[in-house]
């Protein structure tokens, strides 16, 4: 909303115990424009940042794993509408007792994830 950052802190997403193995998708619905998008390093430790914009309709995937991110106050007058999902790569994936801050869960089949598991998409 105005006013409002919609990332609470920058941070890398491997400080909140999540793995290799998730790619993170963004989509854009409404106002993900510049000062109110995504803020990320281009590089894991590059230090350099950069807004990634997602117009509506728009999808885009990022090193949420390794790269700093967060977002700035949105300073202009409309809110910004996304929605993001997270995908377990099925090639890479391994249960472990690593646990999820946000959501007090398991980063394992049934719990955060869903237990359907696609092993390849043709
Ligand atoms: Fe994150």
């Amino acid at each position: 909303m105005p006013g409002n950052k919609f990332v609470g802190e920058f941070h890398k997403d491997s400080s909140y115990n999540h793995q290799d193995y998730e790619l993170n998708f963004n989509v854009g619905l409404s106002n993900y424009l510049g000062q109110a998008s995504l803020k990320t390093e281009e590089r894991p430790n590059s230090n350099k940042f950069i807004y990634l914009e997602c117009p509506y309709g728009e999808t885009f995937c990022f090193d949420h794993i390794n790269c700093m991110h967060g977002s700035e106050e949105n300073l202009s007058d409309e809110t910004m509408v996304s929605f993001d999902f997270r995908l377990a790569l099925g090639k890479f994936y391994f249960e472990s007792n690593a646990e999820s801050i946000g959501m007090n869960t398991k980063f394992n089949k049934g719990y955060y994830f869903s237990s359907n598991i696609i092993n390849s998409i043709n």
